[in-house]
């Protein structure tokens, strides 16, 4: 999946602006509030119908409008072309894929499986279990489209359930206890199955920024593993009752990073727990390249903020290898490093949310004059 032509409306300091990117790296550079992020949120918002970096969308759309647009031809794998856009004011988001129109975010996220590092990917693997779920969600669904029916079924079964047990209505909660018995057991048993896949991908792209021996991902299921999902609430009832929630279930899953049997984040440097969860995020989108031929859009937002100098130019030649469309931000072009090798790239500058592209002849001399100069 390609994004040919990109046209953002209102996306913080961005008014209007249409660029056509490259099918390969897409290189973005400018000064300090320039506008760099608010492309990278853009692109994103078109995935995931959310902000990265904000908790409310209203903040994110421009002062004086009252509505976000992100539209973008596409290509996907077949060859064929489309239409993806969104727009959003704040409450309601809607979104139109090939002229039709859907309010559901599942739809977008299957049309554009988009990936992002940032500052605070590190949160991952530092922060509480949510990102770690919707990490794993993300990469279950995009592995197989049969996990959303569970998921959701799962999620009304649990939010049912929660009703019930906040107004203590003991007699109707058996009913919801089977559904989600049934389904947390198979949204489980699909996280479970995707973290045993993702293992050996995931081992074999950190072997490339770290020397790390046994290395392992552990999965948590969210209950007492010992018994059965049914059992668990079953027991837990009591409790539940007592607290008004349901304890036991997938909304509690988890996974660990393990090195030698330590959590990684406990004793890792700050450097190096980036570098896993980059390379967690990579796992996910070679396993979509590895099983389904289909490619993701990688968003870097930060480039050097993130990773160091020969840390940048490993992860430059993977995403080179791989193929897939790439959106990275720098303040400076010689921090993006030597670009000799890369396929096929552009290379945008952001100035006051104006993208302009620089031609290859300009930027090449101009990254010699400031490696030279520094
Ligand atoms: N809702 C908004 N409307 C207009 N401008 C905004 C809004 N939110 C943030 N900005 C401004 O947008 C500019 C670009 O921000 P950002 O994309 O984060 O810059 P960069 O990543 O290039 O440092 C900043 O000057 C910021 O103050
Ligand atoms: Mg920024």
């Amino acid at each position: 999946m390609t994004l040919l032509k990109l046209d953002i409306y209102a996306v913080r300091n961005i008014q209007k602006q249409s660029f056509l990117p490259s099918p390969g790296i897409n290189f973005i550079y400018g000064d300090n509030a320039s506008g760099k992020s608010s492309i990278i949120e853009a692109i994103f918002i078109l995935g995931r119908a959310k902000s990265f970096r904000a908790t409310s969308i209203k903040s994110v759309i421009h002062f004086e409008h009252s509505e976000l647009i992100v539209a973008s031809q596409i290509e996907l794998a077949n060859g064929n072309r489309g239409q993806l856009g969104v727009q959003m004011d704040g409450k309601h988001f809607s979104s139109r894929i090939n002229q039709q129109t859907s309010t559901n975010r599942a739809d977008l996220v299957s049309a554009l499986p988009l990936q992002i590092i940032h500052p605070k990917s590190y949160e991952l693997l530092d922060a509480g279990p949510q990102l770690r779920r919707e990490f794993l969600d993300w990469g279950v669904f995009n592995n197989d489209e049969q996990f959303l029916l569970a998921w959701r079924n799962f999620k009304k079964a649990l939010s049912q359930r929660n009703a019930l047990l906040k107004t203590k209505q003991v007699r109707h909660i058996n009913v919801w206890d089977k559904e989600l018995a049934v389904y947390g057991t198979i949204v489980s048993e699909y996280r479970q199955q995707y973290t045993d896949k993702l293992v050996p991908v995931f081992k074999q792209i950190i072997g490339k920024f770290l020397d790390l021996e046994n290395i392992g991902l552990r999965f948590i299921s969210g209950w007492d593993e010992s018994k059965l999902l049914e059992q668990a609430l079953a027991e837990d009832l009591d409790r539940d009752l007592r607290y008004g929630f349901t304890h036991s279930g997938p909304h509690r899953g988890d996974f660990q990073l393990l090195i030698n049997n330590r959590l990684a984040k406990d004793f890792v440097s700050r450097g190096q727990l980036k570098l896993l969860v980059l390379s967690l995020k990579l796992a996910q989108v070679q396993l979509i390249i590895n099983e389904q031929q289909r490619s993701t859009c990688i968003l870097i937002d930060d480039f050097s903020a993130e990773l160091d100098v020969t840390n940048r130019s490993k992860l430059l030649d993977y995403l080179n290898l791989i193929d897939c469309q790439a959106f990275i931000t720098a303040t400076e072009v010689d921090e993006f490093g030597d670009l000799t090798n890369i396929k096929n790239s552009k290379m945008f500058h952001v100035k006051h949310g104006t993208i302009d592209q620089v031609q290859c002849s300009t930027w090449n001399t101009q990254a010699k004059q400031e490696i030279g100069a520094s």
